[in-house]
C-alpha cells in the first residue's frame, strides 16, 4: 500500500472539525472547533447559525490541522469528508471547501457517511479490525442499529421512530434546567440521584422489533416536574427531586439501548458489538455494555472519549474507501435526510 495523507472535514452539525490521519489510521491532528457559544444562548442548535459559524471557522481549523501534523497542504494526497447525514446548510460548507482542495491539488475526493463513520471511530480505537460485528450509532442526530459485514457494508436493522437517544438527553436536560449541551450534564447531575425513584417508560423492551422511541419518556419526566395542565415556568423541582428524575431518565435510556443490542445480537448471530455516537460517552451506558457483553463473552468495541462526540478524525473510513479506489466525483452533493 503506497504512504497517503488525508485531510478530512468534519460539518455535519455544530462541530467544526478538521483532521490528518494516514493510510495505516495513524491521527496526526483532530482539531474540533466547537460552535457552543454560538448557540447555548437559543438553547440547542440553530442550523442557519451552524452554517454561518463553519464558514467562519473551517479555514483556521485547517490551517490548525495542518501546523499540528507540521505538514504543507501539498503533501495531502487524498481529501475526505462527511457529505451527509447532517444540517444541510452545514455540509454544504465542508463538501464545498473539500472539492475545492482536491480540485486544487489535483487529489481524490472521499465522501463518507457520517453516521457509518461514528462506528469507524470503534475501530480506530480499537487499533485492530472489529468486523463483522452489530454497530449501534447513539448519538444528537441518531439512534440506529445496523448489522455490519464489513466497514463498507452496513444494513440498518432498526432506529428510532422519533427522538433520537442524545436528543432525548438535550430535551430532558433542558427541561431539568441543566443548559446546553444536555448530555454530559445530566450525566454529572444523574450521578447525584436514585436510578430507582422514578419508573419511566421503556418503549419497546418487551418487543422482538429493533426500534426505538423515547419521545413517550420525554413527555412522562415532564410529568414527573409539572402534572399535565400545570404551567412548566411556574414548577420548582427540589434539588434531590432533579437529580433523581436526571438518575431515573438516564438508567431508562441505557436499559432500552442495552436490551436492543442483546436483540440485535442475537437476530444475527454475531459476537461483537461496535457502539459510537455521542452517547457512547456517557459512563453509565459504557459500563453497562461493558457488563452485559463480558457475560455473554461479547467483543465489545466503544471509541475513546474524544472519538465519541462529532470530529473530522472517524472520517478515516475514507481509507477503506480508497484501498479499493472507490473515489467520488464533484457532483457529490449534501444528503440531508435522516438516515
Ligand atoms: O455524535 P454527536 O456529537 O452528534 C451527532 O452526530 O448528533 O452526539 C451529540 C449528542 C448530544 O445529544 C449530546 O447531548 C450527547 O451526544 N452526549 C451525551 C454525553 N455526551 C454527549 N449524552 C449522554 N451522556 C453523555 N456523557
Ligand atoms: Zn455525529
Amino acid at each position: 500500500m503506497k504512504p497517503c495523507l488525508f485531510l478530512a472535514i468534519e460539518t455535519s452539525c455544530d462541530e467544526t472539525s478538521v483532521a490528518i490521519f494516514d493510510e495505516q489510521l495513524h491521527v496526526k491532528a483532530n482539531v474540533i472547533a466547537s460552535q457552543t457559544k454560538w448557540h447555548e444562548r437559543f438553547g440547542g442548535v440553530v442550523p442557519e447559525v451552524a452554517a454561518r459559524a463553519h464558514m467562519e471557522l473551517l479555514t483556521p481549523t485547517i490551517a490548525e490541522a495542518l501546523s499540528t501534523a507540521s505538514i504543507s497542504m501539498k503533501q495531502i494526497g487524498a481529501v475526505a469528508v462527511h457529505h451527509g447525514p447532517g444540517l444541510a446548510g452545514a455540509l454544504l460548507v465542508g463538501l464545498s471547501s473539500a472539492k475545492m482542495i482536491a480540485l486544487g491539488l489535483g487529489v481524490p475526493l472521499i465522501g463518507v457517511n457520517h453516521v457509518h463513520s461514528h462506528l469507524y471511530a470503534c475501530r480506530m480505537s480499537a487499533g485492530r479490525d472489529i468486523f463483522p460485528c452489530v454497530g449501534m450509532v447513539v448519538s444528537g442526530g441518531h439512534t440506529i442499529l445496523f448489522d455490519c459485514e464489513s466497514a463498507l457494508q452496513m444494513k440498518r436493522l432498526g432506529g428510532t421512530i422519533d427522538d433520537a437517544a442524545g436528543e432525548a438527553f438535550d430535551k430532558v436536560a433542558n427541561l431539568l434546567g441543566l443548559g446546553f449541551p444536555g448530555g454530559p450534564a445530566l450525566e454529572k447531575e444523574a450521578r447525584l440521584g436514585s436510578p430507582k425513584a422514578y419508573s419511566y417508560p421503556r418503549s419497546f423492551i418487551h418487543e422482538e422489533r429493533l426500534d426505538f422511541s423515547f419521545s413517550g419518556l420525554k413527555t412522562a419526566v415532564l410529568y414527573s416536574i409539572a402534572p399535565p395542565g400545570e404551567k412548566l415556568n411556574l414548577v420548582k423541582i427540589d434539588a434531590l427531586s432533579r437529580a433523581n428524575m436526571a438518575a431515573s431518565f438516564q438508567e431508562a435510556v441505557v436499559d432500552v439501548l442495552a436490551v436492543k443490542c442483546l436483540q440485535a445480537l442475537k437476530r444475527t448471530g454475531r459476537k461483537r458489538l461496535a457502539v459510537g455516537g455521542g452517547v457512547i460517552a456517557n459512563n453509565c451506558l459504557r459500563d453497562r455494555l461493558a457488563t452485559q457483553c463480558s457475560r455473554l463473552e461479547i467483543d465489545l468495541f466503544v471509541p475513546q472519549k474524544d472519538l465519541c462526540t462529532d470530529n473530522a478524525a472517524m472520517a478515516a473510513l475514507a481509507v477503506e474507501y480508497w484501498k479499493e479506489q472507490r473515489f467520488s466525483d464533484l457532483s457529490l452533493d449534501v444528503c440531508s435526510t435522516v438516515y
